[in-house]
This record gives structure tokens, C-alpha cells and sequence, in this order.
């Protein structure tokens, strides 16, 4: 058996997954489709790809993987290389599973759950809510739980080589310096003086919702919706996350290295992925991420403003980046019993991109490809500004809307509540845009720098001889940022996000 520092080449790599059984979860969403092509465009002779999909049925999980996976232009060089087969190759291959990784037996009869423990050589956890202001009852559920359910269920599983969970650089949330990648110790918060017990957090999140679901408000299920919003932000605050999420994901790499008894562990953190670089669709994503609310608002000319430093490092990588990553560590780990390995999948200490990177690109390419009106006349580039901090922002946000909406009030109480619905409409929109701030605004002054030295050693190891090397490259330093912003990654998001 070959051991992780031992060379790999594209052989070694594409041979692995020859005859393999593999379950992935999350493959509905953005980096779950990523992967699930590229392996069966590398290696047709997998044996079968699971994937475990929310749905009530298995004629629904059918279609949702038909339409929200396979159908998808992401899938346009497989269709093209196996022409009229391709539809036969699919149903050979995926074998779609109705199932929510909340439950215990992760929604599956339990014959099937038996039959599958017999097969799969390989788990993919990439399911995961990541809705920063998530209802904080269903973050654990996912993000905690979902781990501890996949866990167990990995140790059912005879002849199991590899589980690869996919978790965030950010679950160091906003610290500074350089973040390692180490491990997450049981009870290790990021404010002093607490400790983090996920029993704990699990019994609190039962006993809330025991008390709501006990009130006789009329209004319940939105009342206990909020509630349980503002518990999830009020928890991750408390021992130090910035928000629900990466707190929540923290939490699921915490309890992957409880449980973990024998089976070879790898998690990959990658930081904030944009589209698909190379192949086999440059510029391919789905969804929105906060860097590219800033291109969208551009493209609109909808927002004069953003909130950024642009000398900061914005830690973004993309897909197809993470994705080569995960496949040469899920080889290099295979059958390394007891072996928990943590990888950064990250830019920003190899070759950093910053905030005025991207705003240049985006200018060029606004310039170079002009929007044009209704009327086919250009519209011309405007510039933004940006705000450097958030208390710079809070001061701009006062002096131009509270300002006069304090004004507005007042009128209005004059005038016998007159102008009420205008007033609470526009006291809902500052709410709602400072709310966002809230949430969203650690990440855009975000100032620390992801060690990726493990992921650098695991580079080390690739041969990047021929072609077929080169197709699971994954060092950013390969990437001139200028180039994939204007020329990739700004048009992906015009063409698939905007579109
Ligand atoms: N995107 C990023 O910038 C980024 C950065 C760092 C790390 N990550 C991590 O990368 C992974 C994938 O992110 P993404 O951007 O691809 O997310 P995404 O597009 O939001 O997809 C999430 C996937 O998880 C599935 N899922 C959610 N709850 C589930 C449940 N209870 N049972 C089964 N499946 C469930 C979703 O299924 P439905 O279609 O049914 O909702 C969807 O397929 C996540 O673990 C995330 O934490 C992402």
C-alpha cells in the first residue's frame, strides 16, 4: 500500500478510484456537482457514485439529481465525450439516494443502509447549511449532527478507505496572523473563559424550543423561526464566531474528532470558493458568495458602495481548485487507519489576492464590455467607493438614513401616524441592510492568513509532468488573479449567477 508522501501522478490518482463505491452528500450544491463530474470524467470505470439528496421519495431524488446535477451546463464535456451513451453511463454510475443526513440512519430504510455498509469504499461529506443567520436548530442538525450521523454510519462500513469532510477555513472565524491547520480540540472556544460543550448546546437549542412551542402566541412558528436566529448568532458570539455557521461548522469537525475510532479522517477547509478555473466549464459556479454580491451590484450599477478594505486579503479559491484537492488527498489518506488530516484549501499565503485586485479586474472588464441599456446605448462604468471600516460605515448609514428617518418618525407621530407605512417600510430596509452588515462585515475586514503547509506538502508530492497531472493541479500560486477575474470568474458570475 502506498503511503501520502509517496509521488503521485495522474495514474496513481485515476486508477483509485477504479471499481470504488462512494457516497457523497451535498451534491445538489455548488462544490458537490464539481466533484461528482470530475470523477466520473476521470475515472468512467467507478463503480458507483451515491448520492444522498433530500427528497421524499426515490422517483423525486431521480429527478432532483437528473435536473439539479447531471442536467446542469456543468456536465456539457461528459455529455459531449460519451455522445448518445451518456444517459446510460449516468444510470449505470449515480445512483441516486432520497435521504437527509439529519437522521440517524440518514433517512434510509434500514436493508438499504445494511447493503450499502457492505459497499461504499469511500464517504464525501459536503452537505451542509451555510446560511451564516441560519435558525440555529437547524445549523446543529446539519452541520453538527449530520457529522455525527455520517461518522456512525462510516464505522458500519466494512470496508471503508476514506471519509473526506468538507468543513471552512473560517472556522477559525476572524482571528489574525497566520491560522494553522490544526485540529480542533474538544471544548476549544475562541473567547477565554469558556468552554465549548456541544451536549450542552444541543440540550439549550431543546429546552428553547420546548418553551416556544409551550407559548400561546398566535404567531409561533415565526416568532420560534427568529428566536432561533438570533440564538444561533447570540451562541457563536459567545465563544467567539462571527457567525452561525462557521461556529456550527467548528462544532461538526469537533465531534468528527470524538467519534472517530479507526477510520482514516480528512477534512478540507477551503476559504471562499469562486467559479471553476479550468475545466471543465472555466467560469461555472452556482450561488452567491459575498465577493461576488460586489460584481452583481457593479454589473447593475445598483451600488455606489461597498464595504472593503482594498488592501486586505480576500481568501478566495477556485472550485475546481478545492476539488482536485480533496481527490489527491482522499488517495494520498486512503487506508491510513486512524489518521485525521486537516487541509487548507486557501490563496492567501501562497499567492494573496486583494480586494483592489478584483475592483480593477471588474473595472476593466466593465470597460471592455460596456453594459448597454434598453435602448442599446452604453451605459458607462461608474466607480465605487468603498467604506475601509464598519464604524465608517455607521456614520455614513446615520447621517444619510437614521438621520432622516428619526425626522420621519417624528413628522409622522405629528401627523397621526400619517406616513406609518412609509416609515416602518424604510425602518425595515436600514434594519435589514444593517443586519447584513452585522453578519457579513467581519468577513470583508478580514485579516488573517491561512497557513497551508500540510496542502503544500501534499503539492510536493505531484508529479505535474504530463497533461493528465496538470488536470489535478490545485496550487493557487499556478493562478494569475488579474487574468481569472476579468476574464473567468467576472463573466461566470454574469453568465451563471445573474443570468
Ligand atoms: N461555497 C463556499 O464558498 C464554501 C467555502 C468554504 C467551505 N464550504 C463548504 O463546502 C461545502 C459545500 O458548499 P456549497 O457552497 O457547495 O454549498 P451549497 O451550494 O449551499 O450546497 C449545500 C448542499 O448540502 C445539501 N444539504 C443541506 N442540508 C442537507 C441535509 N440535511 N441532508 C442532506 N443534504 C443536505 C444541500 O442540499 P439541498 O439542495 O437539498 O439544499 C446542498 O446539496 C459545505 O460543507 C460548505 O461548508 C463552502
Amino acid at each position: 500500500m502506498k503511503t501520502a508522501m509517496d509521488s503521485m501522478d495522474a495514474a496513481r490518482i485515476i486508477g483509485y478510484f477504479k471499481g470504488k463505491s462512494i457516497l457523497i452528500t451535498g451534491s445538489t450544491g455548488f462544490l458537490g456537482k464539481i466533484l461528482v463530474e470530475k470523477i466520473l470524467r476521470v475515472q468512467p470505470d467507478v463503480n458507483k457514485i451515491y448520492l444522498l439528496v433530500r427528497a421524499i421519495d426515490a422517483p423525486s431524488a431521480k429527478q432532483r439529481v437528473q435536473q439539479e446535477v447531471i442536467g446542469t451546463e456543468l456536465f456539457g464535456l461528459l455529455r459531449e465525450n460519451h455522445g448518445e451513451g451518456f444517459q446510460q453511463f449516468i444510470e449505470e454510475r449515480i445512483v441516486p439516494l432520497a435521504g437527509d443526513i439529519i437522521y440517524e440512519n440518514l433517512g434510509l430504510e434500514a436493508p438499504r443502509l445494511e447493503e450499502l455498509a457492505k459497499e461504499i469504499d469511500v464517504i464525501v461529506n459536503i452537505a451542509a447549511t451555510t446560511n451564516f443567520y441560519e435558525r440555529y436548530d437547524v445549523s446543529l442538525d446539519v452541520n453538527v449532527l449530520g457529522v455525527k450521523h455520517l461518522c456512525h454510519f462510516a464505522m458500519q462500513c466494512a470496508k471503508l478507505k476514506m471519509f473526506m469532510h468538507v468543513s471552512t477555513a473560517f472556522v477559525s472565524s476572524d482571528r489574525e496572523g497566520l491560522i494553522q491547520e490544526k485540529p480542533i480540540k474538544p471544548g476549544e472556544s475562541l473567547c477565554e473563559g469558556t468552554f465549548l460543550d456541544i451536549d450542552a448546546e444541543l440540550r439549550l437549542v431543546r429546552e428553547v424550543k420546548k418553551e416556544l412551542s409551550a407559548s400561546d402566541s398566535l404567531d409561533v412558528h415565526k416568532m420560534g423561526r427568529k428566536a432561533m436566529k438570533e440564538l444561533g448568532l447570540q451562541r457563536a458570539r459567545h465563544f467567539g464566531w462571527s457567525n452561525t455557521y462557521v461556529f456550527t461548522k467548528a462544532m461538526g469537525e469537533i465531534l468528527l474528532g470524538q467519534l472517530r475510532v479507526d477510520i482514516p479522517v480528512v477534512i478540507m477547509r477551503p476559504s471562499i470558493i469562486t467559479s471553476v478555473r479550468a475545466d471543465p466549464l472555466p467560469g461555472w459556479m452556482q450561488g452567491t458568495r459575498t465577493i461576488d454580491t460586489f460584481i452583481i451590484g457593479y454589473a447593475k450599477q445598483n451600488l455606489s458602495c461597498f464595504l472593503a478594505d482594498l488592501n486586505l486579503v480576500m481568501d478566495v479559491i477556485p472550485g475546481d481548485m478545492v476539488v482536485n484537492a480533496m481527490i489527491v488527498a482522499m488517495v494520498a489518506h486512503s487506508e491510513e487507519r486512524g489518521a485525521q488530516v486537516v487541509y487548507h484549501a486557501t490563496s492567501s499565503l501562497r499567492n494573496p489576492a486583494t480586494y483592489s485586485v478584483l475592483y480593477e479586474s471588474g473595472w476593466r472588464h466593465f470597460t471592455e464590455n460596456p453594459r448597454v441599456g434598453k435602448n442599446g446605448e452604453v451605459i458607462p462604468t461608474r466607480g465605487m467607493y468603498f467604506f475601509t471600516t464598519i464604524a465608517r460605515f455607521h456614520f455614513y448609514m446615520i447621517l444619510t438614513y437614521k438621520l432622516p428617518l428619526e425626522i420621519l418618525h417624528l413628522v409622522n407621530l405629528l401627523l397621526c401616524g400619517l406616513f406609518s407605512r412609509l416609515y416602518n417600510d424604510l425602518n425595515r430596509k436600514y434594519k435589514f441592510v444593517m443586519h447584513l452588515v452585522d453578519v457579513y462585515g467581519p468577513f470583508a475586514f478580514f485579516k488573517g492568513c491561512f497557513d497551508d503547509m500540510n496542502l503544500e506538502r501534499l503539492r510536493m508530492t505531484m508529479a505535474m509532468k504530463t497533461t493528465e497531472d496538470r488536470m489535478f493541479n490545485f496550487d493557487p500560486k499556478t493562478i494569475d488573479w488579474d487574468d481569472y477575474f476579468c476574464r473567468i470568474h467576472i463573466p461566470g458570475v454574469l453568465k451563471y449567477v445573474c443570468k
